[in-house]
């Protein structure tokens, strides 16, 4: 039985490690991002720059079809005004689905609308692009040491560095297989990937200008996508941190209540008189 067992746990670790070498898992970045850390907050400006280069760049090829527009006017997140968001809806996501994506909204002549706030963000079926909606919680950075993940309890999950890294990682070298166009990358997981470069120095200019180089850029959209990922996750560390509070403090409490309840018993057992 024990041999059995020795045997099989053998064969799992024996064919995890050979999986995990074919995986060839690629090289990542850690980066300071705002939001990491118990405290971390997101960088309002750098998730409206990460809107824009998604929907100047990224809507092209890949939907966020879990996203819900409106939550673009959450606080604690990218935080546009409620007319903006509308008028980001009805125009802006609108105009870029006519072009690219069209067929997916079964426009009849003369009956479009333009999207609601209440609508989630389109899904971008077209292009053999995974969403994008989740994809900074589907993908981990770290892995290590020897495929453990405990570097995760230092560095974080690294979803949102990854594709920084994937974005940057590209070496500008090419291959053809089977008819697609492969593009070698330093991040990706066997090194090709069939997604050309989609960013480069200066792709999206903003209003009010701030740094555009292919790093920043790449750093924006990044956090962007953790945001769509994990939008809550101010919340969840706020509420995170109110219950430790609350635990410490009825650790006191109890504490302090054991040793009363006790006192009588411990006086007793010494040979003193109960009070
Ligand atoms: C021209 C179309 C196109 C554009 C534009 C594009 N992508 Fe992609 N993307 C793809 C395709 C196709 C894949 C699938 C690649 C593969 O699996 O080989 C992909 C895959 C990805 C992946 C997943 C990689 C993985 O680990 O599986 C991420 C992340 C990604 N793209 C991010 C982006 C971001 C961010 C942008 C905008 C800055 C962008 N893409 C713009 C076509 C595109």
């Amino acid at each position: 039985m024990i041999k059995q067992l020795t045997l099989s746990a053998a064969l799992v670790l024996g064919l995890g490690s050979a999986a995990h070498a074919a995986g060839g898992a690629g090289h990542v970045e850690d980066i300071n991002f705002s939001f990491e850390g118990p405290f971390g907050t997101f960088d309002q400006l750098q998730l409206q720059r990460g809107l824009q280069i998604y929907t100047d760049v990224c809507a092209a090829c890949h939907g966020l079809k879990f996203v819900p527009i409106r939550t673009l006017s959450d606080p604690g997140g990218v935080g546009l005004p409620a007319d903006q968001v509308r008028a980001y809806a009805r125009d802006v996501l609108f105009v870029a689905d006519e072009g690219a994506n069209a067929h997916l909204y079964d426009f009849e002549e003369g009956a479009a609308r333009g999207l609601l706030p209440t609508d989630n963000f389109p899904a971008v079926e077209n292009a053999g692009a995974p969403d994008l909606s989740l994809m900074a919680k589907a993908r981990a950075g770290f892995h290590g040491p020897a495929g453990t993940g405990l570097a995760q309890l230092f560095q974080g999950m690294g979803g949102a560095e990854y594709i920084y890294s994937l974005l940057t990682g590209y070496t500008g070298k090419t291959k053809e297989e089977a008819g697609t166009t492969l593009y070698e990358n330093t991040a990706f997981p066997g090194g090709w990937i069939s997604m050309a470069p989609p960013l480069e120095d200066g792709r999206v200019e903003f209003d009010p200008e701030h740094a555009n180089d292919l790093h920043h850029l790449s750093e924006d959209i990044s956090a962007f996508l953790m945001w769509t990922a994990e939008p809550k996750m101010m919340a969840r560390q706020q509420a995170g941190f109110v219950a430790v509070l609350f635990l410490a403090l009825l650790t006191v409490l109890l504490y302090l209540t054991n040793k009363k309840i006790w006192a009588p018993v411990k006086r007793a057992a010494k040979g003193q008189p109960a009070e």
